[in-house]
């Protein structure tokens, strides 16, 4: 496994290697990589498929998880939609950060920098730093600007990219004393994303807890919801596919036949979390929707090389 995402990262399982795009007829679309836009600034290449590149946790394998820095890399990279994990904090304010706790990720002080995120203030969290750890856990890519970046809170992260971008969002607590769902629901309304939510999936709510896409739904069913999966997802596809628009299964889970029941329910398939390019490439080839990766950059050269026998990706 690449050491990028490091501890924390949710183990999604191996995938087997059958499947290659090979069999599907590979073909090289010669000259789009790299190719120049008409004022002769670089161009992405085009994609031969709709498949959504979702940056997890930001383009987490290139810069530290949950900054500004890997989400502006991620959206440079082409992500479609950018991943945030959230948690409150003790006065109530979402912050983006995968762990429940500050011990892998935060530098500064022990008193404000340790322990769970939920037992400190905004405040006390505005004295910690996220970066140094990725310089210290991978030299190879590490950059001085990296440390001292903030852990950003969910709204400053709304302020920052507004309408520009996509948001994946995961709900980490719920049912504590903070309704994250509300407040969740309301910065999407306040930072004028309800439209593009409902209208193009520009906001997408994900959980492991059903609880917590069900509190959301109870405030609004037109919230498009994915449940994630730890594993043993193919039996679970009808129940899930009675509120949910997809979800999201380990990388191991998300088998051809997975994907092709989960379309038969109506249901998006995007599995996490897949970094390697001979995964990737297994995995676009059983005709996902989208993927999670921490490598937006290396996904999307594999979306744009090869045309893929699927069907439109559901979106
Ligand atoms: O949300 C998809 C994936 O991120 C789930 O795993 O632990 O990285 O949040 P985790
Ligand atoms: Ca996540």
């Amino acid at each position: 496994m690449d050491k990028a995402g490091g501890s924390g990262e949710r183990n999604s399982g191996g995938i087997s290697s059958g499947g290659g795009i090979g069999g599907l007829g590979l073909l090289l679309l010669a000259g789009l990589a790299g190719c120049q836009g008409s004022g002769g600034t670089p161009s992405l290449p085009v994609l031969a498929t709709d498949q959504v590149i979702i940056a997890h946790r930001g383009a987490s394998g290139h810069a530290p998880e949950h900054t500004f820095a890997a989400y502006d890399l991620a959206r440079a990279m082409g992500a479609e939609y950018l991943e945030q994990d959230i948690s409150p904090t003790a006065d109530g304010v979402l912050v983006c950060l995968h762990d429940t706790t500050l011990d892998r990720t935060a530098r500064g002080p022990a008193e404000n920098c340790t322990g769970s995120v939920s037992s400190k203030t905004l405040a006390q969290l505005r004295t910690c730093e996220v970066g140094s750890w990725f310089n210290e856990s991978f030299p190879e890519r590490a950059r001085p600007e990296y440390v001292g970046q903030p852990i950003p809170t969910l709204e400053e992260v709304f302020q920052r990219y507004g309408r520009s971008v996509n948001y994946y969002i995961e709900t980490k607590t719920s049912g504590g004393p903070v309704d994250v769902e509300r407040a969740l629901y309301d910065l999407i309304v306040k930072y004028g994303l309800y439209e593009g939510m409902v209208s193009r999936r520009q906001v997408l709510v994900q959980s492991f807890q059903p609880q917590s896409l069900q509190a959301m739904r109870a405030i609004d069913a037109a919230v498009p919801l994915v449940q994630l999966t730890p594993g043993g997802t193919l039996p679970l596809l009808p129940v899930i596919a009675s509120y949910a628009f997809g979800v999201g299964p380990p990388a191991g889970d998300a088998s051809a036949e997975l994907v092709t029941q989960a379309h038969a329910l109506g249901l998006a398939v995007h599995p996490y979390t897949i970094n390697e390019t001979a995964d990737l490439e297994t995995l676009a080839a059983r005709c996902v929707d989208g993927l999670f990766t921490n490598f937006p950059d290396r996904y999307r050269a594999v979306l744009a090389s090869r045309v893929l026998d699927c069907p439109p990706p559901i979106r």
